[in-house]
Order: structure tokens, then C-alpha cells, then sequence
């Protein structure tokens, strides 16, 4: 299980200064999602390099729009070299699979993940927009990726082990809504622990704000690495 830490702080000095208290941990992933990307652009993903090359980059900007723009933009998003981008998969299988031809051959092409249902829902929220079960649809959401070829699922803790079973056990899911300590759920309605994220197999686990906004980072991450380890022993 791989930790991915959500880099959603206000500026991109606050974001620069913690990943310089975080650079040691090289198997860190760096989650750019819109704030950043939108205010710091493609010389922010330069900077974390050079902070240490070894951190993998995953660009969370969670593209949705028709076929041909979305692959589009997934290329180009392919062509900053980035480890991880994200898609969303009520875009459909046609948009999928668009985006799946256009990247495969490429020599060096990010992972492909697909939103399924967003962990700041809860079951109530989503019945309101898409009078569906959350569970329900999200199985069905990660069905279609599978088809068309995506390399895993962007979903809660209580819904990953579920989509293995109804794809196969190497299809990447990855966990936002990890709150390790008990910490505040924030706009997050789906949470679980790491226990949580490591008994339905999730892959990935996203981490944010209970990292960032702790007066010690790095000894939230030191925890968390120990909690994982703790898990698989
Ligand atoms: O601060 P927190 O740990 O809640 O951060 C979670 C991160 O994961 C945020 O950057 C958010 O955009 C992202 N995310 C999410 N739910 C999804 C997909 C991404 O919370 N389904």
C-alpha cells in the first residue's frame, strides 16, 4: 500500500517547505490536484522534482468532458511525464477507451485512474443526484473502467475490496477519506483508517489535510508508515 500526500495548501511556498520536510520519504507520492495545478502550473511539478526526484507525481485534475477533448488532455497531461493522472468514469466508455488508445502507445504513459463516486458523499447525496446506491454504482463505474482498460478506480476504503472482486485483484484502487488518528472528517463523508484501507486492498492510500495541517508533518508520516507496516505484520 503506496501513500499518496494530497499537496492542497495555499500557497506554493507552504507546499514547497513541506515537501522539503518530507523529502526523505522517496516513496512518497505527490497528489497535484487543481489548486495547485491551477495557481502553479507545470513548473510547480518541476520544483518537486528537484526537491527529490524520486517522489512519483500523480496530477489529480479529474478530467471530464467528451471523448475527444478528454484524450486530448489526458495526452497532454502524458506529455509533462507525470506518474498518475486521473479521469472520470461517468464520462463513459467511449471516453474511456478514447483516452486508453491515445495513451497506450506511448513509450513512458501515466497510470489511469478513474473517479468513481466522490468520499465527500455520503449514500444520501448521491440518491439526490444519481438516484442510484452509492455502493451499487461505484462497482458499476469500476466495471466500465475495467473494460475499457484503465489501470484502476478512485473510490472509498468501503467499496475497493468489493470492485476486486468484480474486476480482478491487480486493478489499482485508490482511497481518498483516510483519516489515520481519528482525526476531523472535514467535507469527507466516507472515511475509514488505514486498517480500513489495508483489509479491502486498497493499493493507494490519499492523505491530505490530516498531514498538512499537523504542527509536525513529518511525524504524521513516520505514524503512518509505521501504522501500514503494523498492518501487514
Ligand atoms: O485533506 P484530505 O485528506 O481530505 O484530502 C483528500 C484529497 O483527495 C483531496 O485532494 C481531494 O481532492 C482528493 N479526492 C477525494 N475524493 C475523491 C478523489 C480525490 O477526496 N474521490
Amino acid at each position: 500500500m503506496e501513500l499518496c500526500l494530497a499537496l492542497d495548501l495555499s500557497t506554493k511556498e507552504q507546499n514547497l517547505a513541506l515537501l522539503n520536510m518530507l523529502k526523505n520519504f522517496p516513496k512518497l507520492w505527490i497528489k497535484v490536484g487543481l489548486r495547485s495545478f491551477i495557481r502553479d502550473g507545470i513548473p510547480f511539478l518541476e520544483s518537486i522534482k528537484t526537491i527529490n526526484p524520486d517522489f512519483k507525481i500523480f496530477l489529480d485534475l479529474k478530467l471530464y468532458d467528451i471523448p475527444n477533448t478528454m484524450a486530448d488532455a489526458a495526452f497532454e497531461c502524458a506529455n509533462l511525464g507525470v506518474d498518475m493522472i486521473t479521469i472520470h468514469t461517468s464520462s463513459g466508455k467511449n471516453a474511456m477507451q478514447t483516452i486508453m488508445e491515445r495513451l497506450t502507445p506511448l513509450k513512458k504513459r501515466p497510470l489511469v485512474l478513474g473517479v468513481t463516486a466522490l468520499t465527500s458523499f455520503s449514500n444520501e447525496d448521491f440518491q439526490t443526484i444519481y438516484h442510484k446506491n452509492i455502493q451499487d454504482q461505484a462497482i458499476n463505474l469500476a466495471t466500465l473502467a475495467y473494460q475499457s482498460a484503465l489501470d484502476g478506480i478512485v473510490c472509498s476504503v468501503f467499496e475497493s475490496l468489493e470492485i476486486k472482486k468484480h474486476t480482478t485483484n491487480s486493478f489499482i484502487t485508490l482511497t481518498p477519506g483516510i483519516r489515520p488518528f481519528n482525526e476531523n472528517n472535514d467535507d469527507q463523508k466516507r472515511v475509514g483508517t488505514i486498517l480500513d484501507a489495508f483489509k479491502n486492498k486498497s493499493d493507494f492510500i490519499v492523505i491530505g489535510r490530516p498531514i498538512y495541517k499537523h504542527d509536525s508533518p513529518k511525524s504524521v508520516v513516520e505514524n503512518i508508515y509505521k501504522e501500514i507496516e503494523k498492518c501487514k505484520s
